[in-house]
């Protein structure tokens, strides 16, 4: 076999690649507790033979909705596994925007083998309910990005769903948690929403960089091999997704370092792995809006990226040495301190640099270490080489 496809495989970095896939949920959600504790209260009937749960999720991409629903059903069932027999469908309405089609996706999954071609949504129903029935099962049913379901056909099947036992003799058959980023509340009739109740509704905030570099950690742990990710690179790849708050991009992210390191012939992930990925993501800030700061905050910034190359953050005392340096070689006087702060300050609000003030630092109170996720240092360096002679001839 070719020697060029000797990396594949080799596992340098990546030891289980499947924790950064697309569908995978941890066994522990990170940094949830609060809400997990509150997806529970609203359900805490279930454990009785009649009693079912009703909830509404939404947040922003990336939050967590999917993985919290999912989890919560996996966990329950487990829970009660001696209690109850309970099982759980997931239905992305994005790829079922129909009655009949989340019908068809809910008999399916429970019964693969189920003739659906050709039934009505009624008869699924019936179907369904004779299925759940007979083998005395619970079913809660996932519907995720459930606005595409209610903008495409209404809330119609909802509705149905959830009465799944009036008219007949029967009770507690079927949960439902609808998942959207959008305040879908708008978007259900009353009927449904006084089924569901108003106060059944979880807001999931977005992550910040603390929540997204525990969850980036946790996968580091699960899935890469020891030692080829230090700290300072999951701290990198927090602050490049802390804009979004989207813990998707960050295992992304993190996810890409590591190949780029791999394809290297690495068995460490560098920074500039982190910032390659980066400037390769569609939500990337534009790497060019350095082009009208100041001449000074270019040159802070030079000495800046030029450390930043070979190291992933840098302290605020360092930058002013690094300064002093760069504005030597151009020849130009080094304006003071707190017009230092100035800059490092604007720097950080156009998202050009990243400052994380230290908490356990002694003596002077304001270090800051600064880093660059979202760009790469030497790209920046090479640029600004080429702007600050024409900037300063002016
Ligand atoms: N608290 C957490 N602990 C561990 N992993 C998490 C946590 N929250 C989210 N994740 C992971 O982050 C990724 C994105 O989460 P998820 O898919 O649940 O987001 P979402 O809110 O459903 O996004 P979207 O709106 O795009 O559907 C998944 O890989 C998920 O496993
Ligand atoms: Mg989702």
């Amino acid at each position: 076999m070719s020697s060029y496809l000797d990396r594949i495989g080799a596992g340098l970095i990546l030891s289980k690649p499947e924790v950064f896939g697309f569908d995978y949920v941890p066994e522990l959600l990170v940094g949830r507790e609060d809400i997990q504790e509150n997806l529970a209260a609203i359900f805490s009937s279930i454990g009785h033979p009649e009693g079912t749960g009703r909830a509404v999720i939404t947040g922003p991409v990336g939050s967590g909705k999917t993985a919290l629903a999912k989890r919560f059903c996996k966990d329950i069932i487990r829970h009660l596994s001696d209690k109850r027999n309970i099982r759980h469908v997931h239905v992305n309405c994005r790829n079922a925007a129909t009655p009949s089609r989340v019908m068809q996706k809910i008999v399916q999954d429970l019964d693969p083998g189920h003739p659906d071609r050709g039934l009505g949504v009624g008869e699924l129903l019936t179907s369904l309910r004779r299925m759940l029935h007979s083998s005395n099962t619970h079913l809660i049913v996932i519907l995720d990005e459930v606005d595409h379901l209610l903008r495409r056909s209404g809330d119609d099947i909802i509705y149905k769903l959830m009465r799944i036992d009036e008219d007949r003799e029967g009770a507690g058959t079927l949960s439902a948690i609808m998942v959207s980023q959008e305040q879908v509340l708008d978007l259900l009739e009353n009927a449904v929403l006084s089924r569901v109740g108003r106060s059944n509704h979880i807001r999931i905030p977005p992550y910040d960089e603390k929540g997204l570099l525990k969850i980036i950690s946790q996968r580091r742990d699960m899935g890469l091999v020891t030692g080829t990710c230090p700290d300072e690179i999951l701290e990198l790849v927090a602050q490049a997704a802390a804009p979004s708050g989207d813990a998707r991009q960050s295992i992304e992210l993190l996810e890409g370092a590591a190949k780029r390191a791999e394809a290297s012939g690495r068995s460490l992930i560098e920074s500039k792995d982190v910032q390659r990925t980066v400037v390769t993501m569609p939500t990337n800030v534009d790497s060019m809006n350095i082009d009208d700061i100041p001449a000074h905050a270019m040159l802070i910034l030079l000495g800046l990226c030029r450390r930043l190359k070979k190291q992933e953050s840098v302290t605020s005392g360092e930058a002013e040495k690094l300064y002093h340096v760069v504005c030597e070689e151009f020849d130009e006087t080094p304006k003071g301190h707190t017009t230092l702060w100035k800059h490092l300050k604007r720097l950080a609000q156009e998202d050009i640099i990243v400052t994380k003030t230290a908490k356990s630092e002694v003596g002077r109170g304001r270090t800051q270490h600064i880093s660059m996720p979202h760009m790469l240092p030497s790209d920046v360096a090479r640029r600004l080489e080429t702007l600050i002679p024409a900037r300063l001839r002016r």
